[in-house]
């Protein structure tokens, strides 16, 4: 017998019917649907970008020194000997095309959006995988801190559309590069102060990446990072009027945000507002979304300066929240189960159903016997089920069966006819 191949460790097949709720396409579905929903409610629009980029655009863009380009990316020689890489996160490769098509010149108020697989060689655990999807949202040419908030408000309003209560947004700055490079040198100072307590990792950071130091995982640190001076006192004037107003807003717009100094993210191109949305549900992997703004990064991928801000936000961990709280119904709305000599009448009332309404119509195609077919309408999950056969068709008049309730209707067998049952039944 040969051998049988198994996905990649930390890759997920999303199926139809699956043993893990959140994996079910019913969940995904819902996910996405609703996230395409709200972020077109705002204006942007799909951009679809190439899964594989250079590698130097992920090294320059999200920094040589960050985790993600360090120890987790998928690099390879493709057979032109170039150096490949499949897509850590969207950022980058998003500017890449704003850059590349030349927006900065003929439009720079672009709102885009894009969902996808993206791929990081992490050590996979609940929430965590190697492949997972994300929806991002990059918005450019808009420097106003209102753009900041609507962008926030934007993620948070995903989740209350998805019905998650479980989800804090927290925000935070890092300033202008002014603001942070003084602030670097504060925090060098007090994690000189406190070396003999900081993890190894720590110690290198004094000199590479101080701002890690403060989302570091080490309980030894973080306690040190607790009492670590706060970047507020360390802001330019610009900076500080920027997030007053970012904050201002928010409050104005009713979202109740934590300030989380801490919240630093992993990715270099950040300067001024940054955020993220977290739970509790999911353990350790408690980012359900993040963002922020990178102002800087067009002009060092050699762009046209042009101010930027976004956010994207985990499919897999959207999908954990939603199916730990909710039944997810996939099935159709209405499975249709001929009789013989009854298929041809089934399969044009159901594309006349289907043309009339928003609904799921299935025909059972099987051939099998009437019990065979109300198993499976059953298996399916179907909400109603209307049985045609002889006396049905000679009527032009059917019973429109309530699965869930085992109540029928009488309804005329015509599209429009079952279209309006439906939508009064259904409502
Ligand atoms: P990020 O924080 O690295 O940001 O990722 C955003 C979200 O993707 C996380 O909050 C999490 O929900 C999900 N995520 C990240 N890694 C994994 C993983 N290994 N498994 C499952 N889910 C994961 C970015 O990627 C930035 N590009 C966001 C952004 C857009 N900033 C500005 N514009």
């Amino acid at each position: 017998m040969s051998e049988i191949l198994h996905a990649v460790k930390g890759m997920n097949d999303v199926l139809p019917e699956t043993a893990e709720a959140f994996l079910s396409t019913a969940v995904w579905d819902k996910v996405i649907d609703t996230a395409r929903r709200v972020i077109e409610g705002y204006g942007y629009r799909q951009v679809l970008i190439p899964i594989v980029e250079e590698t130097a655009l992920f090294a320059r863009g999200i920094g040589e020194g960050t985790d993600i380009v360090s120890k987790e990316m998928y690099t390879f020689s493709d057979r032109g000997e170039r150096s490949l890489t499949l897509r850590p996160e969207g950022t980058a490769g998003c500017v890449r095309a704003f850059i590349e098509h030349g927006f900065a010149k003929t439009d720079p108020v672009q709102k885009w959006w894009y969902i996808g697989p993206m791929f990081r060689a992490e050590r996979p655990q609940k929430g965590r995988y190697r492949q997972f999807y994300q929806i991002g949202a990059e918005l450019y040419g808009a420097s106003d801190p209102a753009a900041d908030a609507e962008v926030i408000v934007m993620m948070w309003r995903i989740c209350q559309a998805l019905g998650l209560k479980d989800v804090t947004p927290r925000v935070n700055t890092l300033g202008d590069k002014e603001s942070r490079d003084r602030y670097r040198d504060v925090l060098r100072g007090y994690m000189r102060a406190n070396v003999d307590t900081l993890c190894d990792a720590c110690k290198a950071r004094i000199e590479t990446n101080p701002l890690r130091f403060l989302d570091c995982k080490n309980p030894a640190c973080k306690e040190v990072a607790r009492k670590a001076p706060d970047i507020m006192e360390s802001l330019s004037a610009q900076s500080r009027a920027h997030f007053d107003k970012v904050t201002t807003y928010l409050r104005d717009c009713g979202l109740a945000y934590v300030r989380d100094a801490a919240l630093v993210r992993g990715l270099d191109y950040y300067s001024e507002t940054t955020f993220e949305l977290t739970t509790s549900a999911l353990g350790a992997q408690d980012a359900v979304g993040g963002g922020g703004r990178y102002d800087g990064l067009i002009e060092e991928l050699g762009g046209t300066p042009t101010p930027a801000i976004g956010f994207a936000m985990g499919v897999e961990r959207l999908a954990l929240l939603v199916a730990a709280t909710q039944q997810v119904a996939s099935g159709p709305h209405l499975f249709i189960a001929p009789m013989a000599g009854a298929e041809s009448f089934a399969l044009q009332l159901a594309d006349a159903v289907r043309t009339g309404g928003p609904y799921r119509v299935e025909v059972d195609v099987t051939g099998r016997k009437l019990k065979g077919q109300m198993r499976r309408a059953d298996k399916v999950g179907a909400r109603f089920a209307l049985v045609l056969g002889e006396d049905e068709i000679a009527r032009r008049h059917g019973n429109l069966k309530d699965l869930r309730v085992s109540s029928t209707s009488d309804v005329a067998l015509t599209g429009d006819a079952i279209c309006a049952a439906l939508a009064k039944l259904i409502a």
